[in-house]
């Protein structure tokens, strides 16, 4: 498909304008998986067709739920056609479990505590800040989303969470963790946006940390080999292949 021009690039995409339609945008999975705010870096050749496979499955289970995203269509492996929107600054976790840097800043908390509602936590994007936790009342300050639309925010993010842990259930796998985004349409309405893969979320088949599917698996590695990135690949063709199901009616 033919490509607008470039509006923005990442670590593990790009998007372009669409070449005739303003209010759509195109996204192209990249094969780079970064950690630890980029110190680590690595390419993985076939990474990006998974992740636009993934994304495409998820977004499909979501609009299926009857949750508004920016999802169109993904024409192609690598690409994804979604309603333009103007990105907020935050990335919203969903937690089941505590894990992560959930422990990191609750050094009292035990690894898999469970939250009843999941717990959900704003980071500003902020590169240079690393990412800061940011409540709710200084996002409402910051005028990045009005109070009603920061609630509005959490209560989609637990129907996302909730929809994506009964699909991952199903396949007898714990969805942990999950950080999603929110888009802003110009009509004012928010979405649920950019991408949802297998980098955005822990799953743990089983309920089994150890057996962990996801990115954290090249986080958490002592050394980056071949042998390492093919694990990692493995891993990724593996959930791409399990969403499939979440895209078909009849799956969840
Ligand atoms: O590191 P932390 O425990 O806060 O991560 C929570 C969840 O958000 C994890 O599933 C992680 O993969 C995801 N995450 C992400 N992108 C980030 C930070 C966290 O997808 N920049």
């Amino acid at each position: 498909m033919e490509l607008g021009p470039r509006l923005t690039e990442g670590k593990t995409k790009i998007i372009y304008a669409h070449p005739d339609d303003p209010s759509l945008a195109l996204m192209v999975h990249k094969d780079g998986i970064t950690a630890g705010d980029g110190a680590r870096r690595s390419e993985i050749p076939g990474k990006g067709v998974l992740a636009g496979r993934t994304t495409a499955n998820v977004f499909r289970l979501l609009a299926r739920a009857g949750l508004a995203t920016h999802f169109i269509d993904a024409p192609e492996p690598t690409l994804t056609v979604v309603r333009r929107c103007t990105m907020l600054p935050l990335e919203v976790v969903i937690r089941r479990l505590a894990a992560g840097s959930y422990l990191r800043r609750n050094p009292d908390c035990a690894e898999g505590v469970r939250f009843e509602p999941p717990l959900v936590e704003f980071f500003l994007k902020d590169d240079a800040a690393h990412d800061p936790l940011i409540s709710p009342v200084e996002i409402a300050a910051r005028n990045l989303a009005t109070a009603a639309e920061v609630e509005q925010i959490t209560s989609t993010a637990r129907v996302v969470f909730a929809t994506l842990e009964r699909a991952w259930a199903s396949h007898g796998i714990t969805l942990v963790d999950l950080k999603i985004e929110f888009g802003r349409l110009p009509s004012g309405e928010l979405v649920v946006a950019d991408v949802i893969d297998n980098d955005s979320w822990r799953i743990w088949p089983g309920g089994e940390r150890a057996r962990m599917l996801d990115k954290q698996v090249y986080r958490d590695a002592t050394l980056v080999d071949e042998a390492l990135l093919a694990d990692v690949l493995a891993r990724y063709e593996l959930v791409a292949r399990l969403t499939d199901e979440f895209a078909s009616a009849d799956s969840v």
